[in-house]
């Protein structure tokens, strides 16, 4: 079964992937070579740092074959339909993981391919992210607890929403008006837990257990970067903000971060923030994405 978005997987599994994430990292010798002759497709549409290294990484410290392949080599929707790359691709690998601008390509080619499609990035989410994320609220003992998030209400924040609540957490997201996180997604996380959407950052912030940012502009946006900077000037997290939450409270970023911009250089690198811990439970959690879909 594909995991396109958080909700694919439902909260058991979704629950389910952040321990087998966990038991991973505590004893990765025990996976060395549960994937042995896999192939997996790394797909990317945009840019990436951590997904792309992480994700192979993980198929190789697995005993899989991992083989990148970046669109502006291959052509997807100017050489050839998504459809037909997928249905091209489904012939050669036992996995395809893709990073697109339109979640609508990715749903496109699940429909028409027998390989399980993992999303590494969309518009929509980036649930590979959530399951790291929670894993990391789950190191830090607030996986139950309360995250603040502050910012745009985008892919990263969608995904984490759903994840947090399906996980026994609760979510407060405040975003500049007109930057709501979509309704319907909003909606699913509500069937799992408690969710507020607000335009005041401190009535997020106040008393959470984590304080979670992503960049304003997100790839494809470049060009709304400076209206943006100007919509979100109030919902930087500055040392005042992280205050504001429950003593012990953490700070997490998905990264690449945009230090002056959604968070200062202060709290990125306060004693409390967790965002490189986070960076490498994405390979973690990403041989649990494996294992859980080829295992
Ligand atoms: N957090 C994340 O997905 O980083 P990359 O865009 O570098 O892969
Ligand atoms: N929201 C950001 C996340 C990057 C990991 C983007 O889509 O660019």
């Amino acid at each position: 079964m594909s995991f396109l978005t958080v909700s694919d997987l439902g909260p058991e599994r979704v629950r389910d992937l952040v321990t087998l994430g966990l038991e991973v990292k505590r004893r990765p010798e025990r996976y060395v070579s549960a994937l042995a002759g896999r192939s997996i497709g790394l797909f990317f549409e945009k840019q990436s740092l951590r997904t792309w290294v992480s994700c192979d990484v993980a198929a190789v410290q697995l005993g899989a074959h991992p083989l990148a392949i970046r669109n502006d080599q291959t052509g997807m929707g100017s050489r050839e339909t998504p459809e037909d790359v997928g249905r091209v691709l489904d012939r050669y690998l036992d996995l395809l993981a893709m990073r697109v601008f339109d979640h609508g390509d990715l749903e496109a080619i699940d429909a028409v391919v027998d390989v399980p499609v993992v999303n590494l990035l969309s518009d929509r989410e980036h649930p590979c992210q959530a399951v790291a994320d929670v894993m990391t609220l789950a190191e830090n003992g607030v996986m139950n607890g309360t995250v603040a998030y502050v910012g745009d209400g985008n892919n990263v924040c969608h995904s984490l929403m759903v994840a947090v609540t399906m996980c026994g957490g609760s979510i407060r997201v405040a975003t500049a008006p007109g930057y709501e996180p979509d309704p319907a997604i909003v909606r699913m996380a509500e069937a799992h837990g408690p969710v507020v959407v607000t335009t005041d950052p401190l009535e997020a912030v106040e008393g959470a257990d984590a304080v979670y940012t992503d960049v304003w502009a997100s790839m494809g946006q470049e060009e709304e970067a400076e209206l943006r900077r100007r919509h979100f000037a109030r919902y930087r997290v500055d040392e005042a903000m992280f205050d504001r939450a429950a003593p012990g409270a953490i700070f997490l970023h998905c990264l690449p971060a945009h230090r002056g911009d959604e968070v200062t250089h202060e709290v990125l690198e306060h004693e409390r923030s967790r965002v490189f811990d986070q960076a490498e439970n994405r390979l973690h959690s990403f041989k649990a994405v494996l294992l859980d879909q080829l295992g």
